[in-house]
């Protein structure tokens, strides 16, 4: 069991049966215990925790509806009105039992009821696991606007157990996969290597790598928890993916990793043209991503639906396109402004891309 001290959250990889869960359940035994779950991970992953912790029987289970499209005020408005029902206190706990949506989403459900109680998180997709359980970012989108409400409060406790990945759809893998490979590109080069072996599910288990990326995180958040500075690094490849995937939200939605990885490509690209990275470790990147995630044709329209989403970006100051850039694989700078033409060209190019990948 690998314990990682984050602050004021306890961060533990390994599998929950040897963890301190169990323990820390018991600190709760005179209170109520919530675990928050959606459609899948209710069908896929509850019953493993329930039959393992018998001390859960009696917790209330709140079910979610799955996906990122239900990252909304609405569902959070009707889980908060069912705590009131329940008359939930302060001193009670959530358990997020869940991929990203329901370990932000509960998270900041639980950070705001009677302003805020207890929760850890049980992430059940790689990218929970390596992303979006650590670093205490919880929130909801608002329409195209990802992200645009939220708290930063950690849970107490992050448990990570590869365990759960057995049930997780193949192609949920390549959403954490992402993450990883942003891990590797702003910061580990051996990671990235690394990773760039993987050729199969068994492959994204792999908990050497996991931890690696949990300890990038936690090193880069805890040293600026509100996100002012280093944290911004986390950001790459998240300038154009979350406008790219914002605009396509309420078409035809795509993964969160889909955009990133998109959106890597995209990054790599400027960091090359603006001469920060050699022409042969961005051509190395982009031959990874190109055969990795299916690349998208943006039309005009979209070329500026996505340019608007950028200028409303949560990470913009004064107005300004910023974005995180890479010198070299492992190696990465941030608040790097973009221009207009800047991005326009490259959007055409990863369409050009699309287009031979296709
Ligand atoms: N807070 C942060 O720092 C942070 C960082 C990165 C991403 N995020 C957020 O995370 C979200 C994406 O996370 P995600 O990719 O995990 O999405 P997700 O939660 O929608 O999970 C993906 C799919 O896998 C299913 N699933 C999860 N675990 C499963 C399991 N073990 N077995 C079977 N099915 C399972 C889910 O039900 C869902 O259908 C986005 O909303 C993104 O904004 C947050």
């Amino acid at each position: 069991m690998l314990k990682i001290k984050s602050q004021d959250s306890n961060i533990e990889i390994g599998p929950l049966l040897s963890s301190s869960f169990s323990e820390v359940l018991t600190s709760y035994k005179n209170q109520n215990i919530i675990i928050i779950v959606d459609e899948n991970t209710h069908d896929t992953c509850l019953e493993y925790l329930i039959t393992s912790f018998p001390s859960l029987e009696k917790a209330e289970v709140i079910l979610l509806p799955k996906g990122e499209e239900n990252k909304v005020m609405e569902v959070c408005m009707q889980v908060w009105n069912a705590f009131t029902e329940y008359g939930f206190g302060r001193h009670d706990l959530v358990v997020n039992l869940g991929g990203g949506v329901v370990t932000d989403m509960g998270g900041f459900i639980a950070s705001i009821y009677k302003r805020g109680m207890d929760f850890i998180h049980v992430p059940t997709s790689l990218l929970a696991m390596v992303d979006a359980a650590i670093g205490g970012k919880n929130g909801i989108d608002l329409g195209p606007f990802k992200n645009q409400l939220g708290t930063i409060i950690k849970a107490r406790n992050v448990y990570v157990d590869t365990a759960f990945l057995e049930s997780l759809p193949e192609q949920e893998f390549y959403n954490g996969y992402a993450e990883m490979l942003k891990y590797g590109l702003i910061r580990d080069a051996e990671l990235y290597t690394d990773l760039k072996t993987y050729q199969s599910e068994k492959d994204f288990n792999q908990s050497k790598n996991i931890e690696k990326c949990i300890q990038i995180k936690v090193a880069l958040a805890d040293n600026d928890l509100r996100d002012k500075g280093e944290r911004m690094l986390l950001n790459f490849g998240h300038t154009f993916g979350h406008a790219i995937e914002g605009y396509f939200l309420q078409s035809k939605p795509i993964s969160h990793g889909h955009a990133v990885g998109i959106g890597m490509c995209a990054e790599s690209y400027i960091s090359m043209r603006r001469g920060l990275l050699s022409k042969d470790a961005f051509e190395d990147i982009q031959a990874l991503l190109v055969r990795t995630y299916p690349f998208l044709e943006f039309n005009e329209k979209a070329v500026t639906g996505i340019i608007a989403l950028m200028y409303n970006d949560k990470k913009n100051e004064n107005g300004k396109i910023l974005s995180v850039l890479i010198n070299s694989i492992g190696s990465a700078s941030f608040r790097n402004e973009l221009n207009e033409v800047e991005i326009q060209e490259t959007l055409r190019y990863l369409s050009m891309l699309s287009a031979s990948s296709n």
